[in-house]
């Protein structure tokens, strides 16, 4: 089975093929970085027109990279939830009137089950069951995987998500948009300890976080100091400690109370080389094999997308003609894949 998948649901225009039989065809990706970066934020109403401009022609070379025809593609994925209204209308609307035009069908997933099951499209993946740590700019989570569909929040975050402090921090240290990338890269010149920044919640029971009060501790560092390089180095350095290793240790004591053998840790803040340092040292202590995508997959990509919807059409699942797109959606209640 060979599935078309789109990705829509923010700033990056994703797009990829997926055969059962040979792996990922092609898969490409149309950043919005430079458009969003003057706002130091993602525009909405920017995203979706850039996603309209993009997406046609990014299928069309995304096929013609893998010579594949409409012919040779049995189903398409898009996403449908959560994200920003607009952008998932593009690839939701995209996707569904190629299913009718190809009269194939159509499925739309839940963005972070792409995240969750991105590790599947490496050559070792993950068997099932594991815990996952989900790192992305709108969503920070711990999460039971008991199989594909089948996933239960044990923790999350109570206010911003973990990629959100990194974006807000880069944004008071005047290092752009986005900002999980400028942090990682300007904290490397950093002295670690010449800040110290709080790790929320991990003196309380449970798996909840919670990282606005750490942004709030890096505006309060920020306010009235003169920011030169070596000041915003520091500053970015002590900020990306403080939020691995707040996720490290909520990650351990998941492990602990879950008994997991396996870990994998997905969304675009996985990009990060600490994390995934930190993250593999815990992991060795307690026996546990860790996974991750590819760098380029820890971001938001089409092939994810693909690969779920593959999961979903094959089991049978498919949507009407009817569609719709949701802000919001509660990954616990997506349908099993059986
Ligand atoms: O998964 P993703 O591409 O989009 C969402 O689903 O939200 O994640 C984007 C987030 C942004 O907040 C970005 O700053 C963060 O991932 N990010 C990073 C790194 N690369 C991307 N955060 C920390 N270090 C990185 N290297
Ligand atoms: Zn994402």
């Amino acid at each position: 089975m060979r599935v078309l998948g789109l990705e829509t649901s923010c700033d990056d225009t994703g797009v990829a093929i997926y055969d059962s039989k040979k792996g990922l065809l092609g898969h490409g990706l149309a950043s919005q970085a430079l458009i969003h970066a003057p706002f130091g934020g993602v525009v909405p109403e920017l995203a979706s027109r850039d996603h309209v401009r993009k997406t046609l022609p990014l299928i069309q070379a995304i096929m013609a990279d893998g010579d594949t025809q409409a012919s040779d593609i049995d189903g398409v994925a898009y996403t449908v939830g959560p994200g920003l209204v607009g952008a998932l209308l593009v690839g939701a609307a995209i996707g569904r009137a190629l299913a009718y035009a190809w009269q194939i069908p159509g499925i739309g997933i839940h963005h972070l089950e792409g995240h969750l099951l991105s590790p599947m499209l490496e050559p070792k993946p993950p068997a099932f069951p594991f815990l996952a740590l989900l790192v992305s700019g709108g969503h920070t989570a711990l999460a039971d995987i008991r199989g594909p569909g089948r996933y239960t929040i044990l923790g999350e975050s109570l206010d911003d998500a973990a990629g959100e402090a990194f974006d807000k921090t880069a944004k008071l240290l005047g290092l752009g948009y986005p900002g999980g990338p400028a942090i990682a890269r300007v904290a490397r010149g950093g002295t670690p300890g010449r800040f110290h920044f709080p790790r929320p919640m991990t003196d309380k029971p449970g798996l909840n976080f919670s990282f606005s009060g750490l942004k709030t501790a890096v505006a309060n560092a920020v306010k009235g100091r003169d920011l030169d390089e070596q000041t915003v180095a520091d500053i970015a350095c002590s900020f990306q400690q403080a939020a691995i290793e707040t996720l490290t240790i909520k990650c351990a004591r998941a492990l602990d109370e879950t008994g997991h053998e396996r870990l994998v840790v997905v969304g675009g803040v996985s990009a990060n080389t600490l994390l995934r340092d930190r993250v593999s040292e815990m992991a060795q202590q307690k026996g546990v094999r860790e996974y991750y995508p590819r760098l380029e997959f820890s971001t938001d990509n089409g092939a994810m997308i693909a690969y779920a919807g593959y999961l979903r059409l094959v089991a049978g699942q498919r949507d009407t003609f009817s569609f719709g797109v949701r802000a919001r959606w509660e990954i616990d209640s997506l349908e099993p894949i059986t």
